[in-house]
């Protein structure tokens, strides 16, 4: 049985006092909930901050991306280091977004995989197809490359993989249960190819304008285990709703 895990990527959002202010609402509304590990991605500047708030709560820290050097001369960056001591448990790696508008190759997605792993961190690594490449066929293609690029030379134990298909991000247009669940179980059978029985134990999260409406179906797809939800998780009343979502039992 895999535990959900239920993300929050704030993307370029929140200044420190806007994390505060939401975790001082969402923290009291999540903290009975044992059965799904929360996780929150805020930006950089407010690591710290969220990360001190977090410290004996239910809520993970993650950070949204890292550089793939572990220092030096790298203006801008940030290393794995900088994080762990954030408090980072998790680091999101590959976005679309980071693709689309800063460049990011597989080849680079799996440099920044391996420093994380070296250095102690957990990867939430994305990957998805574009609506031309659905419309064309390509999907599992994409997912495909994407998954033996990124993951070259690379042991899963520490990753959950996120499945976001980039015409549903922020789009309002979610990908049906039977979409994701067809990606998500082509997911899990490529990598059982490349590791065997340790697809059993890999969380595949959905990601792509999860909502509290949606999240319930979404959820009860056998290879669906968790979401990373960007902008309904900017507030605490539809991110608590989408961490509570419907358990089906058994
Ligand atoms: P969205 O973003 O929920 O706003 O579609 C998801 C993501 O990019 O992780």
């Amino acid at each position: 049985m895999r535990k959900p895990f239920i993300a929050a990527n704030w993307k370029m959002n929140k200044t420190v006092p806007e994390a505060e202010a939401f975790l001082s609402e969402f923290l009291p509304e999540v903290s009975n909930v044992t059965d799904a590990d929360i996780v929150i991605a805020p930006p950089f500047t407010a690591l710290k901050t969220v990360g001190e708030k977090l410290k004996g709560t239910n809520v993970i820290l993650a950070a949204q991306n890292v550089f793939y050097e572990e220092k030096g001369a790298y203006t801008g960056e940030i290393s794995p280091s900088m994080l762990l001591d954030a408090g980072c448990s998790y680091v999101i790696i590959g976005h679309s977004e980071r693709r689309q508008y800063f460049n990011e190759t597989d080849e680079i997605v799996n440099k920044k995989i391996k420093t994380a792993l070296k250095n102690g961190l957990k990867v939430i690594l994305c990957i998805g197809e574009s609506l031309a490449q659905r419309q064309e066929g390509k999907t599992n293609d994409v997912l495909k490359e994407q998954l033996t690029n990124g993951l070259k030379d690379v042991d899963i134990e520490n990753i959950v993989i996120a499945y976001e298909p980039i015409w549903a991000i922020g789009t309002g247009v979610t990908a049906t249960p039977e979409q994701a669940e067809d990606a998500h179980s082509y997911i899990r059978k490529e990598i059982s190819s490349i590791y065997g029985n340790k697809a059993e134990a890999l969380r595949i999260l959905y990601g792509g304008s999860v909502t509290p409406d949606n999240v319930n179906d979404l959820m009860t797809c056998p290879d669906v285990d968790g979401a990373l939800v960007g902008g309904a998780s900017l507030k605490p009343d539809s991110f608590s709703k989408i961490v509570k979502f419907k358990r089906t039992g058994g």
